[in-house]
């Protein structure tokens, strides 16, 4: 079975680290605070060349943090682009602030042009996405932030090394949220980091990280055991029981989520913001030394898909060089029925994202999103279909997909 989700960054040496730290009593003590939270932080300082820099529990943790920072209060606007997801509208909703939709362009980023329009005395941040990990149109984008003296956070949750006209994402707007969720560039487990590249909103920002707590132990544990139990449950598929097993665990909250339910009603879930727990920052350190090699293999799997399926019947994304592909999306006119004819035969693709504000089971009402408010990210959302990059993948694995996908259009 190919996977596209399910942890898909996790090496044996990550699921080496996450069992030390669940099954040796003389470990315990460092599951929450220890040296790798400042290893983490000092390499990522380094990689960004990054005079501030705050690590979190997740991307949305960040991304609060970030619109605190900036007093952003009941009533006022955040701009952010429809195709995304719901953490991003409830960091926004805890604030008091209104979320404010923009549509996006073919390339899956805001569009620049439609952003504008949505720019009113109330606007007080605006949050650029580099969807899949294509940049947005900064040059753009900034220049419409300076008119209007709005700040810009940008959203890196899918990009982590991509480059903009020679200059990392995340560094370009005022600040730039990263993510190391489970699915993401990095992964270890559930983690972000907030890069601040402006000394008066740092300012504000360090005295109110200096009140953000750890997390508690009975939350991390949880994403500890995806490391060792998705392999495990990967390889039931075989069998046929992987969905019923990994379902379970997430039922019995073994395995930690990537969303709570409470979240998908736009209610905060039991994981209060907090700081980034030791033991998922040693997974995340083991994973930065790698993280140059990860991107490559993403730019060469991405550029198997482009050379070898058939283009007859789907749009491509862009082509990237300085930025690689988290997930490499395609535009097609039946994707339900490509995902089920592909999981049929043993590959499970992604489904990023297949409504404007994902994942597709929330309650929409709470989103403040207006249906027929943006039709191009609603006509993306409900064609796009992604396939994986991650370092499990081989070339073979890439040309089994491509060669599944042309048979699948042979056929219909
Ligand atoms: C576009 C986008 N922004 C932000 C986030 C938040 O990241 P995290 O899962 O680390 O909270 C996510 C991921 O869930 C995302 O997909």
């Amino acid at each position: 079975m190919i996977f596209t989700g399910f942890q898909p960054n996790a090496s044996s040496k990550d699921i080496r680290t996450a069992l030390t730290y669940l099954l040796f009593p003389w470990k315990w003590h460092t599951l929450i605070e220890g040296e790798y939270e400042q290893k983490a932080h000092r390499m990522l300082r380094k990689f960004f060349s990054a005079d501030h820099l705050y690590l979190f529990d997740s991307g949305r943790s960040a991304l609060e943090s970030a619109l605190r920072a900036l007093d952003i209060r009941t009533d006022d606007e955040v701009i952010v682009q429809a195709y995304t997801c719901v953490v991003v509208t409830n960091a926004i909703k805890w604030t008091g602030a209104k979320p404010v939709y923009v549509d996006v362009t073919h390339t899956f980023t805001i569009n620049p042009a439609e952003l504008e329009k949505k720019i009113t005395p109330k606007t007080k941040a605006i949050i650029v996405q580099h969807t899949f990990g294509i940049p947005a149109d900064m040059d753009a984008i900034m220049a419409l932030a300076r008119h209007y003296h709005i700040p810009v956070i940008e959203d890196c949750a899918h990009v982590i090394g991509g480059e903009y006209r020679g200059k990392k994402l995340g560094t370009i707007g005022d600040m730039g949220m990263l993510s190391f969720g489970t699915d993401k560039v990095l992964s270890c487990g559930r983690g972000g980091a907030l890069l601040v590249n402006n000394d008066d909103i740092a300012e504000q920002l360090e005295a109110q990280y200096a009140h953000i707590p750890y997390p508690k132990r009975r939350w991390i544990i949880p994403y500890l055991w995806n490391f060792p139990l998705f392999p495990l449950g990967k390889s039931l598929y075989r069998i046929g029981i992987g969905k019923y097993f990994l379902a379970a665990l997430k039922k019995l909250s073994i395995t930690g989520r990537v969303i709570y339910d409470r979240e998908k009603k736009g209610e905060r879930s039991h994981f209060a913001v907090s700081r980034l727990a030791n033991s998922l920052a040693h997974i995340l350190c083991i994973q930065l030394h790698e993280l140059e090699e990860l991107n490559e293999h993403r730019h060469q799997i991405a550029r198997w898909y482009e050379e070898e399926i058939d283009r007859k019947h789907i749009t491509f994304p862009p082509k990237l060089t300085a930025t690689a592909y988290v997930r490499y999306p395609i535009v097609v006119d039946t994707p339900k029925e490509l995902h089920n004819f592909c999981k049929k035969n043993g590959i499970l693709l992604g489904e990023w994202y297949d409504t404007v504000i994902a994942p597709n089971d929330i309650v929409f009402s709470n989103t403040g999103y207006v249906a027929g408010s943006c039709p191009v990210a609603e006509n993306l959302s409900s064609r796009s279909i992604n396939l994986p990059t991650s370092r499990h993948i081989s070339t073979e694995d890439a040309d089994t997909i491509s060669r599944m996908i042309t048979a699948f259009y042979a056929q219909n």
